[in-house]
């Protein structure tokens, strides 16, 4: 019994001093294994005296027992020490302050093409599309330019190989389009991209434009100026606007105007944004040719109508004060981030 009381100290001690599991799982093996130490105390039994075996077995269960308990004790002890110490390890610090996402914005033409487009649903018009690559016809002919016309190789056409589609110069092919599925009376607008051979400060080679197309009797000049008087105010949000109608060519229209605003960066007095004139073009427009009404089934005796084309990217540059329109397109996230 001695022995006994010896070992079942000697077996505290070392589960006190274990600080793994692993050896503390070492201990458990030595002393209560198959082949452990106290459990060959119980298979030597066999060799006491009958009387006393009962009392001693008694005493190396209870030995067991104690010793048993001292390891789960121990175990709970380095298992929160082991789990303490990984989470110390991979703490994580929620106090500091967060990267953040930025929230993303539209691109200033998406805005200017989608504030052009209520402007006009709102007063009627519907959208149309057409195609980006198209051919001589809807782009040229249809629309009265003539074979020799300087006004066709004004346009700084891209061709494509294959003759005759190129790559359309302005979205007036769409009024093609329109009057020749839907005839007249007809109220459209057509926004979209456009191609030309021409790239500086105020031109990219590819830029929008909306078109728009006014189709019925008894329309006149005085409609169009309505029109546009009114889109230009509700745009630039100047219920004072001032318009001026100049005389203008577009084989397509007559008669043709340009359409200039005062200034509305120096209302008028002269500045560099309106180059000391204190106008600012910003769109052409023009009564449909007749020949164009022709080559759209159309009879000009009882149908007149009215066309306009504004550049998007122009806008752009008077709303948002863009002053080199290639930075439209070159996608510097620090231009961008200005139009969230
Ligand atoms: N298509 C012309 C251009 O791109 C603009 C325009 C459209 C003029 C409609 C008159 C009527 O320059």
């Amino acid at each position: 019994m001695q022995h006994l009381d010896d070992l079942i100290r000697e077996a505290h001690r070392r589960i006190d001093t274990s600080t793994t599991l692993v050896a503390l799982n070492d201990v458990r093996v030595h002393y209560l294994g198959r082949k452990g130490v106290l459990t060959e105390q119980l298979k030597s039994l066999g060799a006491l005296p009958a009387a006393e075996r009962a009392g001693a077995g008694q005493y190396i269960n209870d030995a067991k027992r104690l010793v048993n308990e001292a390891l789960d004790r121990r175990k709970q002890v380095l298992e929160q020490t082991e789990l303490d110490a990984k989470l110390t390890a991979q703490a994580l610090d929620i106090t500091l302050p967060g990267r953040g996402h930025e929230p993303g914005g539209l691109h200033p033409v998406t805005r200017l093409l989608a504030r052009v487009q209520a402007l006009f649903e709102r007063m009627g018009f519907r959208m149309e599309t057409g195609p980006e690559i198209e051919d001589e016809f809807h782009n040229f002919d249809a629309l009265n330019f003539k074979l020799d016309h300087p006004a066709r190789a004004a346009m700084d056409t891209f061709y494509l190989r294959d003759w005759p589609l190129l790559l359309r110069t302005h979205t007036s092919p769409v009024q093609i389009r329109a009057m020749l599925a839907y005839g007249a009376p007809i109220r459209v607008i057509a926004p979209g991209r456009t191609f030309r051979h021409d790239s500086d400060v105020t031109h990219t080679p590819m830029f929008h434009q909306v078109e728009g197309l006014l189709v019925d009797e008894g329309v006149s000049m005085a409609h169009l100026r309505g029109t546009l008087s009114l889109f230009l105010q509700h745009f630039f949000e100047r219920d004072d606007l001032q318009l001026r109608f100049r005389p203008s060519y577009f084989p397509f229209v007559e008669p043709g105007a340009e359409v200039d605003i005062r200034c509305i960066f120096c209302d008028g007095g002269g500045c560099r944004i309106c180059k000391q004139g204190g106008w600012l073009e910003v769109l052409g427009c023009g009564l449909v040719h007749p020949n164009v009404l022709r080559a759209c089934k159309i009879n000009p005796e009882r149908y007149t109508g009215w066309a306009f084309g504004l550049g998007v990217e122009r806008l752009g540059m008077l709303r948002y004060g863009i002053s080199d329109m290639r930075m439209n397109f070159e996608n510097d996230i620090r231009f961008l981030q200005q139009f969230r």
